[in-house]
C-alpha cells in the first residue's frame, strides 16, 4: 500500500514536532505523518541531518522542515517552538524521540558522572523541556497528543540508559495528569530492540543474539512496528488512552 493512500487521513494539516528527527525512528515518524498530510518539523542536534531528511521527505510536495535543536538546551528548545508558532500557528503532535541510547546501556561507574549527566540531560530533561515548551502551543487544540519514546530497557534494566527511560515512563504519567484538563493526551512507546542504523552500528552482535533469544517472536523488530504504534497513539483511535506506555517488543516484555 502506498503511503500517500492515506493523504486524506485525520493527520491532514495537523502540525507535528519530532525531536531526533534526522534519522532512525524520528525520520520514519516524519515520513509516515507527512505522507498522511501532516505538516512536520524535524528537530535534531545534527542540523544537517534534520534539513536533509526534511528535503528528502518534502520532495513530493509534503510540508516538512528541518531545524537544528539540542533538546537539552532550554533556549534552543524555546527558539524551535517559536519557529513552529511562527510557521504553523500551533502544535498538535509532539514526539519526544531524541535520545542517547545503545552505547549508554552500561553501569553508572563505567560511564562516569559527566556522561551520566549528559544522558539524563538529553533523555530526561530534554523530554521535560520540549513538553513544557510545547504546552502553550498545544493547549486547546482538538486531539492534541504527546508521544514519548521510552524503551524496553525501562523495565528491569538498571543501567544509566534503563533508568533514564524509566524516568520517561514516569514523566508520561506526570504530564498526562497535568495536561488532561488542557485536552492533551500523553503516552509513550517502549520499543524493544529495533535495527535502526545506530543500533546496527553500535550494538555488539552478542547483545543482538541475546535479545532475540529472549523475545517470543523470533524476528527482529522493524521501524514500521514502532511507526504503527506512533500513528495509533497520535490518532483519535487512542482517544481514551492517556498516561500509558505501550511496549512493542516482540514479547521481550515477558522476560523482563
Ligand atoms: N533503536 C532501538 O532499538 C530503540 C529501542 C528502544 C528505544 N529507542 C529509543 O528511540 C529513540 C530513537 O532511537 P533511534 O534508534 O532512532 O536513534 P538514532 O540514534 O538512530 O537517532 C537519534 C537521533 O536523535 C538525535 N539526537 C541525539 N541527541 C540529541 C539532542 N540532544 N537533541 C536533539 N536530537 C538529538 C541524533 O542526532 C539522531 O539523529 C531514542 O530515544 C532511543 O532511546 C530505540
Amino acid at each position: 500500500m502506498a503511503d500517500n493512500e492515506f493523504q486524506d487521513s485525520e493527520f491532514r494539516d495537523r502540525v507535528a514536532f519530532i525531536t531526533g528527527g534526522g534519522r532512525g525512528f524520528g525520520k520514519a515518524f516524519g515520513a509516515a505523518l507527512s505522507a498522511r498530510g501532516a505538516r512536520v518539523v524535524l528537530a535534531d542536534i545534527d542540523g544537517e541531518a534534520a534539513t536533509s531528511a526534511a528535503a528528502e521527505l518534502s520532495a513530493n510536495g509534503a510540508d516538512v522542515t528541518g531545524l537544528a535543536c539540542d533538546v537539552a538546551d532550554e533556549s534552543g528548545v524555546a527558539a524551535a517552538m517559536d519557529a513552529v508558532a511562527t510557521r504553523h500557528g500551533g502544535l498538535d503532535i509532539l514526539v519526544n524521540n531524541a535520545g542517547l541510547h545503545a552505547a549508554y546501556n552500561r553501569p553508572f561507574h563505567e560511564l562516569g558522572l559527566s556522561t551520566v549527566q549528559r544522558v539524563f540531560d538529553v533523555n530526561v530533561m530534554g523530554t521535560v523541556m520540549c513538553t513544557m515548551a510545547a504546552h502553550p502551543l498545544m493547549t486547546g487544540r482538538p486531539g492534541a497528543a504527546i508521544v514519548n519514546i521510552s524503551s524496553s530497557a525501562a523495565y528491569g534494566n538498571h543501567t544509566v540508559y534503563g533508568v533514564s527511560k524509566l524516568a520517561v515512563r514516569g514523566l508520561t504519567m506526570s504530564f498526562a495528569r497535568e495536561y488532561a484538563a488542557d485536552g492533551i493526551r500523553v503516552n509513550a512507546i517502549a520499543p524493544g530492540l529495533i535495527l535502526t542504523d545506530t543500533v546496527r552500528a553500535e550494538l555488539p552482535e552478542a547483545d543482538l543474539k541475546r535479545v532475540l533469544g529472549q523475545q517470543l517472536l523470533s524476528r527482529a523488530g522493524s521501524e514500521t512496528d514502532i511507526v504503527d504504534a506512533l500513528l495509533y497513539l497520535a490518532s483519535s483511535k487512542s482517544a481514551f488512552i492517556t498516561g500509558e506506555t505501550l511496549r512493542v517488543t516482540g514479547g521481550f516484555a515477558l522476560s523482563a
